[in-house]
């Protein structure tokens, strides 16, 4: 059992914080938002996880547990040191690291004992390097830390999960010390399974961003062949489906969409390519990869205005599904923002429905409208567009919606209804890749 202050409380820093926790070390989670740390040490949860709250619970009554604003005193008592904070995209492509540097300062300024300090964060390789120079330096080598490089690699939606049962846990430090503290922290995965892998610092950063790199690109590549299986008259799901069973390709993340979204891919692949610039490294997959994306996010405008007779100007678009995946509250670059911006621009109008996220599109679009369940924004629209999968839109009652609806266009772009449904419903539709019926 170690103690642990996790700086930054967002969705990987709470997330990692909880599940130490319950591996059965003494937790302090740290945030500079005051309104954060107050609303969970009032109960509250800031984001929506599956499972998140009830863990949060339990280990909060046994006291393993805690938030604080109090960063320097948590510091202080604690001998592992985790950075989760934000690394955002700045203006040229590459990794902010304000926030993770802001961290160190609050970190050095309060060094009383031996610490491990760890970046959870995505950082670009190289990072962990300029942190133990910028420590070294400052304390002119007489400073007692060592430095681990551990990536987190949770989804949202699926974050407790993936952290409590990982696929592997990544441990970058050069330091025997450090590495059997971090197995410590770690203990009950090493019990059970051994999912840990030592590396090298800089080799531990760059797992880090290979393999956000090459889902994102698997992504792209299958949205590509979809496109190309909507003129050739092949079916993308059954393709995906067989080139899936074949181990060498695994059948994860070939799902064909409106492009990927999230906090973390566009700006992961933008900060690899920044980086590969800046070593003169010519990547000509990630381009292809963050230009297909792009193309595909546009791509869904277009079929819209495509399907719809007469084009989308003047119509009224019901768009199902907000966030850049199911089961998060997160809208941070989903493709449903491009959508609704491409509508507006050409004269349409959008009824929008969350089952989560209304309230933070609002943030973005404040002057579209926003319903409380599918069937009040569906009722006189023209066309209905899935852009998120949603399980509650899996058995949409398409009969109800047909009476509902204006005129008869639907585009799903998770290919989550079922198109016999849809054409005995008479609707008009669409979807990415699939032959019609
Ligand atoms: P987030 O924006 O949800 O949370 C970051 C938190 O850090 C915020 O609450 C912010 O107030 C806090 N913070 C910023 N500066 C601080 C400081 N100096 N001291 C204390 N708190 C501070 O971010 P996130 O989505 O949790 O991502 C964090 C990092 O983890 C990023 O590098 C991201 O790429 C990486 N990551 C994210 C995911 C994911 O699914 N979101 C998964 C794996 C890795
Ligand atoms: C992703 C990675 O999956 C995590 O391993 C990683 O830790 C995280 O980024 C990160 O570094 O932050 P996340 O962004 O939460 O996790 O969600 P994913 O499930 O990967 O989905 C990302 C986007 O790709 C979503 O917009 C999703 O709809 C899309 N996607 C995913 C597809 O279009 N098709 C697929 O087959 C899979």
């Amino acid at each position: 059992m170690k103690n642990i202050t996790i700086i930054g409380t967002g969705y990987v820093g709470l997330v990692t914080g909880v599940g130490l926790s319950e591996f059965g070390n003494k937790v302090i989670c740290v945030d500079i938002n005051q309104s954060k740390i107050n609303d969970l040490n009032a109960g509250k949860v800031p984001i929506y996880e599956p499972g998140l709250l009830d863990l949060i619970r339990k280990n909060v009554n046994s006291e393993r547990l805690f938030f604080s604003s109090d960063i320097a005193s948590s510091i202080k008592e604690s001998e592992v040191i985790i950075i989760a904070v934000g690394t955002p995209q700045s203006k040229n492509g590459s990794a902010d690291l304000k926030y993770v540097f802001d961290a160190l300062d609050s970190i050095s300024e309060n060094l009383n004992s031996y610490k491990v300090i760890v970046t959870k964060s995505t950082v670009p390789i190289g990072t962990g390097e300029k942190i133990i120079t910028k420590l070294k330096k400052k304390y002119e080598d007489n400073i007692d830390f060592d430095y681990v490089s551990n990536p987190e690699f949770l989804r949202e939606g699926s974050a407790v999960k993936d952290f409590l049962w990982p696929d592997r846990v990544i441990i970058g430090t050069n330091n025997e010390k450090a590495l059997q503290i971090m197995r410590d922290i770690y203990r009950p995965l090493y019990i059970n399974k051994n999912p840990i892998q030592r590396a090298a610092v800089e080799t531990s950063e760059m797992i880090k961003y290979a393999s956000n790199s090459f889902l994102a690109l698997k992504i792209s590549f299958i949205n590509e062949i979809a496109n190309l299986c909507e003129s050739v008259g092949a079916d993308v799901h059954d393709v995906a489906i067989a080139m899936g069973k074949d181990g060498r390709i695994s059948d994860k993340f070939l799902h064909p969409g409106p492009g990927f979204g999230g906090s973390c891919f566009p700006k992961d692949l933008e900060a690899l390519l920044s980086l590969s610039k800046e070593h003169s490294v010519t990547m000509e997959t990630l381009q292809a990869a963050i230009k297909a994306n792009r193309n595909q996010k546009e791509r869904i405008g277009e079929k819209l205005d495509r399907l719809v007779s007469g084009g989308i100007k003047g119509k009224k678009i019901a768009i199902l599904g907000l966030t850049f995946k199911a089961n998060t509250d997160d809208v941070r670059e989903s493709s449903t923002i491009d959508l609704i911006k491409f509508i507006l621009n050409q004269g349409g109008f959008v009824n929008a429905y969350d089952p989560i996220a209304n309230e933070s599109m609002a943030k973005i679009f404040n002057d579209i409208h926003y319903f409380d369940n599918v069937y009040d924004a569906i009722c006189e629209v023209d066309a209905l567009v899935i852009m998120t999968e949603w399980n509650e839109f899996r058995a949409l009652d398409l009969n109800r919606i047909k009476k509902s609806m204006r005129n008869n266009y639907v585009l799903d772009t998770r290919n989550i209804l079922n198109m016999k449904e849809l054409s005995e419903q008479g609707f008009v539709y669409d979807n990415i890749g699939r032959i019609k019926i």
